[in-house]
């Protein structure tokens, strides 16, 4: 069969890799790819946003299985345009990824079916969403509606960053449409973990938990990036609490879009705060996360084009349980000064052509070829995964992986995995 993946990032380089070594994958195509993906997989020069093209490519390619990483495609409806090209994708349709294409959707599903989250309320005016944080406690927690890349969710202490979290999002419009309505929600304490789970639209399997690390700097200090790390799995996810997600979020979320007419097919992403109280969602996304698939796939078992398969083919319930890898994975991500700022590109990377660490994977991000030279491209530029009997052992690993790389800016946070460790 031949597989077509669609996405350019650390993400898709993990996917890739990983359907690399099924047996039911003859050739895999992915667009655009970046440095890394083209040692592996044929890249493709067209854009995740030209469906058409896509379409195109695929039907003259006699593309067998398509996989979408980013989620701006999906909820531009990629996967309603294959289908009717009787293609198979795996992912949501348009109407089913607006479980993270619009926030307020998500929320307003979450409470029509229980589906535990924090309180919120919307608004599409500004000065009604500033009356409501006059009168409300904080920290509160400020979401744009749409999509934002990552960076639309603003934590404020008090009212003065309140107004200007809503001035930003409602009045600048620093994120155009996406922030035509806000979401004001109260703020979760406990510990975040990261749920994949892969669906066919009736049944749900999840994979292993993960927790990334979003913030820039140390501490989870600093502003929100796609993410500095992610490790796999999290001893804190008991088997009783994984029940718990299983029972209260992941099934009833899955039994919910079904009954709204728009069933939920592909990888649905929960990311969800641990509370005293149980589980409950921060927000869903319709994808595989990044950089948590870089943490999960590499202790996955199980052949990743026949899971995939089965979410596409409806045949999910029996599929046999999923297979994983004793020990745990770490992902440190590599990033370019400035990110998630302004940042320089083209910058030659070093130490990446004879990258041998047993167990340790480079997952290419923002990588591009220049001159046969492997320069920088993105603001995150790669992500490196080390697999070990326990999570410090993968850190270290990594992080060995880690100081083989130089580059101009070079940047990664040297604390994944704290709010786990600390606690030893
Ligand atoms: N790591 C979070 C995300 O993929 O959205």
């Amino acid at each position: 069969m031949k597989v077509l993946v669609i996405g350019s990032g650390g993400r898709e380089h993990a996917i890739v890799w990983k359907l690399k070594k099924s047996k039911k994958v003859d050739k895999i195509f992915c667009a655009p790819g970046n440095a890394g993906i083209s040692k592996i997989a044929k890249c493709v020069n067209l854009k995740v946003e030209s469906t058409k093209a896509l379409v195109e490519f695929a039907l003259r390619n006699k593309i067998g299985l398509t996989v979408v990483g980013p989620e701006v495609p999906l909820a531009k409806g990629i996967v309603n345009e294959f289908q009717k090209k009787k293609l198979k994708i795996v992912g949501p349709s348009k109407e089913a990824a607006k479980i993270e294409s619009s926030k307020v959707f998500s929320k307003n599903f979450m409470k029509q079916y229980h589906i535990p989250t924090a309180p919120f309320k919307t608004f599409k005016i500004y000065a009604e969403a500033i009356g409501f944080c006059n009168s409300a406690q904080f920290p509160l927690v400020i979401k744009a509606d749409g999509l934002a890349a990552g960076k639309g969710v603003i934590i404020v202490k008090n009212i003065a960053e309140a107004t200007k979290a809503l001035e930003d999002i409602m009045m600048t419009k620093v994120f155009g449409n996406a922030g035509t309505q806000v979401l004001i929600e109260s703020f979760m304490v406990g510990q975040e973990v990261t749920s994949m789970a892969v669906s066919d639209g009736k049944n749900i399997i999840p994979l292993l938990p993960s927790q990334d690390h979003t913030q820039a700097y140390a501490g989870d200090k600093g502003p929100n990036t796609g993410g500095m790390g992610a490790f796999c799995p999290t001893d804190f996810v008991t088997k009783d609490v994984m029940t718990q997600i299983f029972d209260h979020v992941l099934a009833p979320t899955i039994h919910g879009m079904s009954q709204e007419g728009i069933p939920f097919k592909g990888v649905l992403m929960a990311g969800l705060m641990l509370t005293d109280a149980g589980p409950k969602v921060l927000e869903f996304n319709c994808r595989f996360g990044d950089p948590e698939t870089q943490a999960v796939l590499p202790l996955l078992k199980t052949d990743l084009a026949e899971l995939m398969l089965t979410s596409v083919n409806q045949t999910l319930s029996s599929f046999p349980k999923l297979s994983w890898r004793q020990g745990s994975s770490a992902c440190v991500t590599i990033a370019s000064k400035g990110y998630p700022g302004k940042y320089n590109k083209g910058i030659p990377i070093k130490g990446l052509h004879d990258f041998k660490e047993e167990n340790c994977f480079a997952f290419h991000a923002g990588t591009a070829l220049k001159e046969k030279k492997l320069v920088t491209a993105g603001g995150r530029v790669l992500g490196i995964t080390g697999t070990d009997k326990n999570l410090q052992l993968a850190l270290d690993r990594a992080y060995r992986g880690v100081s083989k790389i130089k580059f101009n800016g070079i940047m990664f946070r040297k604390d994944i995995g704290f709010r786990v460790l600390k606690k030893k």
